[in-house]
């Protein structure tokens, strides 16, 4: 739980870090400060490590949600390819403003030449568009916008039907089926998930567990323990079979 959440973190202050410096150094270029330049692009420098660092981690060590949570969404690749843009439009700032920092270190003098200002302040100008678009997406997918939604199960009168449609859903999906079992375990077509007897499941669900599919969280520390049986119930009476004697 603490691992997660620390990425996660880092994550969000690199989008924070980049957000604030890209805007900062592009008040420095219409300035044509080269020093708040260089400043500015320190810091932005450093919260793209965090932002990529952080965010490829969580992509592919699956931290919190297992991979196809993000591939099999096409506003994950809106995501990304408005990050790819983003890094397109840095190549001519840092083709010029890396070696500004090594003349720098090196107590040389920098002499921009005609035009730079103006056109790195164009480019940069284009990349706040591209961090909106990222944070917007970030923020609907991490709600489950744009996964496919299947229909949902008939209304049930069961306490689990409730934590189920909370924090459940957004991986096994409506109808129980996970996306054919790409996203998390699919209750319907693999009946040897609920052929498992209740301590077994219950334990999965109480520690997180780790399999093909991919993770799933612990939820011990988030659901109480008659929370996670009457999920587990819900479960079972709306995908599956009675559980065996
Ligand atoms: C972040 C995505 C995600 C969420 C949210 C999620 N699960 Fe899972 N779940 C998975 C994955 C992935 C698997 C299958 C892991 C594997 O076998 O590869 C799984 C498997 C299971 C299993 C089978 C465990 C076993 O031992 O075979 C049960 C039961 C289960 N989930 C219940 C729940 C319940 C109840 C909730 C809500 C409290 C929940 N899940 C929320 C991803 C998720």
């Amino acid at each position: 739980m603490i691992l997660p959440a620390l990425v996660s973190a880092l994550h969000v202050i690199g989008i924070a870090m980049v957000c604030t410096f890209s805007t900062l150094r592009l008040f420095a270029l219409r300035r044509k400060d080269i020093a708040a330049t260089q400043l500015a692009d320190n810091g932005n420098g450093i919260g793209s490590i965090l932002l990529f660092g952080a965010g490829f981690w969580r992509l592919f060590g699956e931290l919190e949600k297992p991979l196809a949570f993000y591939t099999e969404n096409p506003v994950f690749w809106l995501k990304m390819g408005a990050l790819a843009v983003m890094v397109a439009l840095e190549m001519y700032p840092q083709y010029v403003v890396l070696p500004w920092h090594i003349r720098t270190a090196r107590k040389k003098p920098i002499e921009p030449k005609p035009g730079q200002f103006e056109r790195m302040f164009k480019l940069c100008a284009l990349q706040l568009p591209c961090i909106a678009i990222v944070i917007v997406s970030a923020a609907f997918m991490s709600r489950g916008v744009g996964l496919p939604t299947p229909p949902a199960p008939p209304p049930s009168s069961l306490p689990g039907q409730g934590v189920y449609a909370t924090y459940c859903q957004t991986c096994h999906q409506a109808d129980g089926r996970g996306m054919n079992g790409k996203l998390a375990g699919d209750f319907v077509g693999n009946p040897a998930i609920l052929a498992k007897p209740d301590d077994v499941l219950l334990s999965s669900i109480s520690r997180g567990t780790t399999g093909t599919i991919g993770t799933m969280p612990a939820w011990g520390s988030i659901l109480s323990i008659a929370q996670q049986r009457d999920a587990l119930a819900y479960i079972r009476a709306t995908f599956g079979k009675p559980p065996p004697p």
